[in-house]
């Protein structure tokens, strides 16, 4: 069946997690097409968060102090302006998201409930519902985004690549919506399409997120930032389960402890601020834990006991699914891939290195994460970059009708995609290979079964983002924040971000 061509005189989101959706509600009144690959409001990362919201609220916090905490976690290459930017939004997006009906726990007297989490230097995260933050905030933001006239959502409906004009301008998308394919043509299209953990074996994020918005940018030409940095949550339960549900880090916040079989606190021998160190070091020490066979429990029956179902909901239920009561008994931990600092690199405004493409939340890079990401920075930086990159939309779009030319148009064929059998294996391969600790040897190993993958598939999304992850992670020589090579543990004196483009990476390993 022909695709139709479908003209739209404003931006085309590709996303509707809280970046995307924090983009269109930000847009007005431009005419904003938002494309939501599932039911709006569900299955994105952004409603699965747990922790919070991070922000410089409470009277002894501000964010010069948040931003050196981002720097500091972020060990050595996080972009200063991009964390001051990021954090001195933090107050004005609690507000909004809290005005817009996001019931964020109060204190008696009205201030923030504020947790504090790894490698922040006090109580920072503002929580909503105990752990059920994403959630609350996405129903609200989904609400507030269905309600507003200038916004359009297609439910079900998700791009398979970008379509460029003979100057290299992204002009639009090729979109598969209700058993249709359109080519979707607009001004500016802005990828909101979230992060790449499903290409790794054991992920907290929800199926089907395997990055397929950065690999669309790299086939139309777009300079992509640090591939190689992949965050794992060094708490998800693991018990078995594809995606591993998530332990909140909140839950060391209030005390919960990291423990080995033997009841003995593991991490404190690894880094003095224990179950509160970096994430990266945390994360590390339970793998180290899990492999050597000394097992690694998340331990909250004495700091939470039976506050547990109130505080921790979500946790909680997920424990009772698999028969754990986590009042009573330790819940075995295994590290899983949680957040992509890299991404499609942009600028502090989300702009990409293409004309007409902009890039916000977990599938940009402004790089300010840089190789480790501070805890509960994810929703913050969605809603701030989200809300900068519509202004930015609002303020440099005009509504003359969009024109383009429509028959000099690249547009990319549909990607091949991965029978399941051999997605699992190149899952699996990932975690192994490109995973919690990385090695030369394993690392040519990833790419020589990507490469006889690519024989067969080549042009799929899945592997395009395999080979960036496995080789940036063979070219960088060091070890740097969540990116552990066991054959170069140290930390390079150069402090260098990852720029690339699949030109560069495509045929070489
Ligand atoms: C968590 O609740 O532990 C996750 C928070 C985050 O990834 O920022």
């Amino acid at each position: 069946m022909a695709a139709e061509t479908y003209i739209h005189n404003g931006p085309l989101v590709i996303g509707a997690g809280l970046a995307g959706l924090s983009v269109a509600l930000h847009t007005a009144p431009l005419k904003t097409l938002v494309l939501a690959p599932v039911a709006l409001g569900v299955a994105c990362s952004s409603a699965w968060a747990q922790g919070g919201i991070a922000a410089a609220l409470s009277d002894q916090d501000t964010p010069e102090a948040h931003a050196k905490d981002t720097l500091d976690a972020g060990a050595g290459i996080v972009d200063p302006l991009a964390a001051r930017t990021l954090t001195e939004m933090g107050k004005h997006v609690v507000k909004q998201l809290s005005d817009l009906g996001a019931p964020f726990d109060r204190n008696t007297d009205g201030s923030f409930v504020l947790n504090r989490e790894a490698a922040h230097g006090l109580a920072r995260v503002a929580r909503v519902g105990g752990d059920l933050a994403g959630k609350a905030i996405l129903t609200a933001v989904a609400d507030a985004a269905r309600n507003a006239p200038h916004i359009e959502i297609w439910e079900q409906a998700f791009a398979t690549g970008l379509i460029t004009s003979p100057d290299g301008a992204v002009i639009g998308a090729v979109v598969s919506h209700e058993g249709k394919t359109l080519h979707v043509y607009a001004p500016v299209t802005v990828m909101a399409s979230g992060g790449l953990g499903g290409l790794y074996a054991v992920t907290t994020n929800p199926p089907n997120l395997r990055g397929d918005g950065m690999a669309m940018a790299a086939l139309a030409g777009a300079v992509i930032a640090d591939p190689e940095f992949v965050q794992f949550h060094p708490t998800a339960l693991n018990v078995g389960l594809d995606p591993a549900p998530l332990a909140t880090e909140a839950l060391r916040g209030e005390g919960a402890t990291l423990i080995d079989k033997n009841g003995v606190r593991f991490v404190l021998e690894d880094h003095p601020d224990g179950e509160l160190a970096p994430r990266d070091i945390v994360a590390r020490a339970v793998h180290k834990a899990n492999v050597s066979g000394r097992g690694a429990f998340l331990d909250a029956t004495t700091a939470i006991g039976d506050h547990f179902p109130a505080e921790f909901p979500t946790v909680f239920a997920s424990c009772q699914s698999v028969g754990i009561d986590p009042r009573t008994e330790p819940m075995p931990v295994a590290p899983a891939a949680h957040y992509h600092m890299g991404g499609i690199s942009t600028d502090i405004h989300g702009r990409s290195s293409l004309k007409g493409l902009y890039a916000v939340g977990e599938c940009a890079s402004t790089g300010v994460h840089g190789a480790n990401r501070l805890a509960s920075n994810s929703l913050l930086e969605a809603a701030a970059f989200g809300e900068r990159v519509g202004l930015e939309c609002a303020q440099t779009l005009s509504d003359t009708p969009f024109t383009p030319d429509t028959a000099a148009a690249a547009i990319p064929a549909l990607p091949p995609v991965l029978p399941p059998e051999t997605l699992q294996s190149l899952r699996d391969a990932i975690s192994r290979y490109a995973g919690v600790v990385r090695d030369e040897t394993g690392l040519k190993t990833l790419l020589e079964q990507i490469e006889d993958l690519e024989k067969q598939y080549a042009g799929s999304l899945a592997l395009i983002n395999a080979r960036l992850i496995a080789l940036s992670a063979l070219r960088r020589k060091e070890s740097r924040g969540s990116h552990y090579r066991s054959d170069y543990p140290m930390l390079s004196d150069r402090a260098q971000r990852t720029f690339t483009t699949w030109s560069q990476c495509s045929a070489t390993t």
